[in-house]
């Protein structure tokens, strides 16, 4: 695959049960990402391709690049499974090796694998061998500390990979430790493939930071995003003008309507619609005001007129007020991570 090289590249992160298919084409309003990452298919010996999954490779209306990601153990299921995701018209597969969630990573896969160099090895081969596809892989920089992580990108370099993300922390610090780029400055030396830097890129000027310090080829946002829509426009805007357009909050507001009707046509019943809702206000309500107002409101509405009376109160009046996307100090989504 082809993927420009001379401009730093961007890339949605993927969230379980936050980057389906309709959200990632809110993004043609606003900016897209140079590629697409889905959230984890579990590949195991009865899996087989979700729907989230198959909207993904069929519906959507974004031509760019998207890559399917997996999330196992077995080298023969993941055969199995990506040859049934080449059917479609699809850009490569993502390896899950760093999913820190406990109830995922005890059952040996994810995170757990950065403690079997030899079984990332063995999966790698066999899919290399198997398949024409493109192959990524998302990892954190070890398990409980880094000391494994040359090892990872040692056995990573000798395969043909089309990139590699770096999620710059262990994955026993979750979210709470600080993200560290020097392990992707590192991954960058030693490898010949793209690397994205990954964790914690919450702007703009961040993103142009991160890659000046790494030289990374792109940058992989998750959260910032489901926050502030405009990053994707705002990094290359930034990268090729050295300024970038500042939303209002009136921007923000038909980014939240649209949240609406796509969180809508998922269920017909209002309280699990709210509920989802509140999965993406989480993180757009930690930098709507710095009290957290909007976040309180948001949280306590039990029906959907109740969350539009919140949003309309305290985005759509305050719509003159510039809308930085950066979250707040102490005011935290939850759930925060994965
Ligand atoms: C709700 C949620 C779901 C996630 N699901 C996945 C997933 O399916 N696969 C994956 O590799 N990472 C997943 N992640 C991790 C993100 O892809 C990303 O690595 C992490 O959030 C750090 O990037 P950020 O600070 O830009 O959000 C998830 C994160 C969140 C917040």
């Amino acid at each position: 695959m082809n993927l420009p090289i001379n401009s730093l590249m961007t890339a949605l992160a993927p969230m379980r049960d936050i980057t389906t298919r309709a959200f990632c084409d809110l993004f043609l309003h606003y900016g897209e990402p140079d590629l697409y990452v889905t959230e984890f298919l579990r590949v195991h010996l009865s899996s087989s391709i979700d729907s989230n999954i198959v909207a993904m490779l069929t519906d959507r209306r974004s031509a760019r690049p998207v890559f399917v990601q997996l999330l196992g153990r077995e080298p023969s299921e993941f055969i199995r499974i990506a040859k049934l995701i080449s059917r479609y018209h699809v850009h490569g597969i993502d390896l899950n090796f760093g999913c820190p969630v406990p109830k995922i990573h005890r059952k040996g896969v994810g995170g757990a694998l950065l403690e079997e160099p030899q079984t990332i090895d063995k999966i790698l081969s066999e899919l290399e061998q198997s398949l024409k596809l493109s192959v990524s892989v998302k990892i954190r920089i070890g398990f409980k500390n880094d000391s494994i992580f040359e090892k990872i990108i040692d056995v990573l370099a000798q395969h043909n990979l089309d990139h590699v993300t770096i999620h710059a922390r262990t994955v026993h610090d979750l979210y709470r430790e600080a993200v560290n780029y020097s392990y992707v400055e590192l991954a960058k030396k030693m490898l010949r493939c793209k690397v994205f830097a990954n964790g914690d890129i919450n702007s703009s000027q961040q993103a142009c930071n991160v890659a000046e310090q790494t030289h990374c080829d792109g940058v992989m946002i998750g959260r910032a995003a489901v926050r502030n829509p405009f990053i994707f426009r705002q990094i290359s805007e930034l990268r090729m003008t050295g300024r970038c357009f500042m939303p209002k909050l009136r921007d923000l507001y038909p980014y939240v309507l649209r949240l609406i009707d796509i969180t809508e046509k998922t269920t017909s019943d209002e309280k699990k619609q709210v509920c989802y809702m509140k999965k993406y206000l989480n993180f757009i309500g930690q930098c709507v005001d710095c009290e957290g107002k909007f976040l309180y409101a948001a949280r306590r509405a039990t029906n959907r007129a109740e969350l539009i009376a919140a949003i309309d109160f305290h985005i759509n009046e305050r719509g003159d007020e510039i809308f930085h996307g950066i979250p707040h100090k102490n005011i935290v989504a939850r759930p925060n991570c994965e």
